[in-house]
C-alpha cells in the first residue's frame, strides 16, 4: 500500500511555515550544518526514515538531511506530540509526513509501516520503536503491532526492508536501553548510533531541555503556582535532576524518589528531601516521573494521596503512572481539560493526571526549547553523515557518537552564543600527558 502522506490538515501548513522559522532561528549549528551539507550533499540519493516527534525543530533537521541529498520519511514517535501546523507545512514542502495529534495505536504503527515501505538506508529513532519494529518483522515475531505494519508494508519482507540499512541513530535513554537490550541478546541487525548518550546531548537535553520544558507542559496544562508547592520528582537521573533543581529554581519544596542509590545520594548532597514512593506519596502535591520504567506510582500509591493532587511523566513512554490502577480504582473518570483528565476515587479524592500520562512538556506543550535541540539535531546530522563515511566498518552494535562529532557540536554552540574558549598552552598539554613531573 502506498501514501505520500497522512496528517490531520494540509491547510495548517501556513501556520507551520511561521513555527519553523522561529524555530530555525535559535538553531545555528543546525542551519550551519546545513550550508555545508547543500555543497557537499553527503546524503545524496539516500533515504532516511525517521520515527521522531513532529515538532518545529524536528522540521528544521528534516529540512538539513535534505539539503544533504536525503529524501526524508517522517512518522511520530509519540501519538500526543505531533504539531498538526508542522507537519502540514513540511507536506507543502514535499516531505513525506505520517503523524497527527491524537492518533491511535493502530495508525501510529500503520505510519511506521509507511516509513518501512520507503526502504530507508538509515534510521533516525527516538524511542526505537521503527528499529525494534523491523527487528520483529526480521524475526518473524508475533506481536498486534506487527500484524498492523504488515498490513502497510504488503510483501515486502523484513530482510528485504533490512538490505538497504547501513545504519541508524536513537535520540533517546530508552531507546538506547532497548537498543542495547537487542545488542546484548546478539541480535541487533546493524550498527546504531547512541546519540543520548552524547555528552553534548545527555548534559543539556535531557537536564536542561526536560527540566524546563516538563515544568512548562505542568504550568500550560494547570496554570499552577509551583512556588510554595510539593513535588515529588521520581527518577534522578538526566532528566528528573533537571526537572528537580529548576522546580526547586521555582519555590518548591522538592523530595526526589529514586531506586539508584548513587542517584539517591546525590539528590541528598544536593540538599533533596530523599524518600520511597509510598512515604513521598502521603504528602506530594504535584508528581512528575522521569525513570524510563514501568509503574512507578501504582495502586498503592494512589490509594494514600491527597485530593487534588497533579500527575505528570516525563518518561518516554505513557507506563510510569499506572493509568490501569487509575481506572480500577476511580468511580468516575472525567476530561476536565484538553489536557487534564480527573480520576475520582471512590473516597471521593481527585487525582488530576495530565496529557494522558504521556511526555507532559510534549502532550501539554512544545517540546524542548529550540536552542537545545539545536545540539541534539545537529549531533543527529553529523551521525547520518558519519554512518555513510563509515557503515561498512562499523559493528552490528549500539555505539557512541564520535568524540570529535560531540566536541565540535560543544565548541559551534559556544562560538554561536559569542563565548570563548581557553587554549591550553603546549607546556600544559606536555604537563598533563607526563607521568614525570611530581612535586
Ligand atoms: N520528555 C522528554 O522530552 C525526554 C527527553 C529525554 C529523555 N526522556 C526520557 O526520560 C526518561 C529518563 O531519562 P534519563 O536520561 O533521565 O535516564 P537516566 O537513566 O539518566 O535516569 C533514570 C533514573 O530513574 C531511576 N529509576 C528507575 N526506576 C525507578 C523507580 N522505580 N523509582 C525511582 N527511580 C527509578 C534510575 O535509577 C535513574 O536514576 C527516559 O524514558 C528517557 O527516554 C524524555
Amino acid at each position: 500500500m502506498t501514501k505520500s502522506y497522512w496528517i490531520k490538515d494540509l491547510s495548517l501548513s501556513g501556520l507551520g511555515r511561521k513555527k519553523i522559522y522561529w524555530a530555525e532561528q535559535e538553531m545555528p549549528i543546525l542551519t550551519s550544518i546545513r550550508e555545508r551539507f547543500s555543497v557537499e550533499k553527503p546524503l545524496k540519493n539516500l533515504k532516511i526514515g525517521a520515527c521522531l516527534h513532529i515538532t518545529k525543530e524536528t522540521a528544521v533537521l528534516v529540512r538539513t538531511l535534505r539539503e544533504a541529498g536525503a529524501e526524508v520519511y517522517l512518522c511520530a514517535s509519540n501519538p500526543l506530540s505531533t504539531q498538526d501546523d508542522v507537519a502540514a507545512a513540511l507536506v507543502d514542502e514535499g516531505f513525506h509526513v505520517f503523524g497527527w495529534r491524537g492518533m491511535s495505536q493502530r495508525e501510529y504503527y500503520e505510519c511506521i509501516g509507511y516509513v518501512l515501505s520507503s526502504q530507508p538506508n538509515i534510521t533516525i529513532d527516538d524511542g526505537a520503536d521503527l528499529v525494534s519494529s523491523i527487528h520483529k518483522l526480521y524475526y518473524n515475531t508475533l506481536a498486534d503491532e506487527i500484524s498492523l505494519i504488515k498490513n502497510i508494508t504488503g510483501e515486502l519482507s523484513g530482510r528485504e526492508i533490512l538490505k538497504n540499512i547501513m545504519g541508524g541513530s536513537e535520540e533517546t535513554t530508552t531507546g538506547v536501553y532497548r537498543l542495547k537490550s537487542l545488542a546484548r541478546e546478539g541480535k541487533l541487525l546493524y550498527p546504531i548510533i547512541a546519540v543520548n548518550d552524547a555528552l553534548s546531548k545527555s548534559l543539556f537535553d535531557n537536564p536542561i531541555g526536560t527540566g524546563q520544558s516538563a515544568i512548562d507542559g505542568v504550568i500550560r496544562a494547570t496554570n499552577t503556582l509551583i512556588a510554595g508547592k510539593d513535588v515529588v520528582v521520581v527518577g534522578f537521573g538526566r532528566v528528573g535532576s533537571g526537572i528537580a533543581s529548576r522546580c526547586r529554581g521555582l519555590g518548591a519544596r522538592v523530595t526526589i524518589v529514586e531506586v539508584d542509590p548513587i542517584n539517591a545520594l546525590r539528590a541528598a548532597m544536593d540538599g533533596f528531601r530523599v524518600e520511597s514512593m509510598l512515604t513521598a506519596s502521603k504528602h506530594g502535591e504535584i508528581f512528575i516521573t522521569a525513570t524510563g520504567n514501568i509503574n512507578v506510582i501504582r495502586r498503592e500509591h494512589f490509594q494514600v494521596m491527597k485530593d487534588g493532587v497533579i500527575l505528570a511523566n516525563a518518561g518516554h513512554f505513557d507506563v510510569e503512572i499506572c493509568k490501569k490502577d487509575l481506572e480500577e480504582l476511580s468511580k468516575m473518570v472525567e476530561k476536565t481539560s484538553d489536557h487534564i483528565t480527573t480520576y475520582v476515587m471512590e473516597d471521593g479524592r481527585r487525582l488530576h493526571l495530565l496529557g494522558d500520562g504521556r511526555l507532559v512538556n510534549l502532550a501539554c506543550a512544545e517540546g524542548h526549547p529550540s536552542s537545545v535541540m539545536d545540539m541534539s539535531f545537529s549531533l543527529q546530522a553529523l551521525s547520518a553523515e558519519y554512518i555513510v563515511k563509515n557503515f561498512k566498518n562499523l559493528p552490528r552494535e549500539v555505539i557512541p557518537v564520535p568524540r570529535e562529532i560531540d566536541l565540535l557540536v560543544a565548541r559551534l554552540k559556544l562560538k554561536s552564543m559569542g563565548l570563548e574558549l581557553e587554549e591550553m598552552t603546549e607546556e600544559q598539554k606536555r604537563y598533563l600527558e607526563s607521568w614525570y613531573l611530581g612535586t
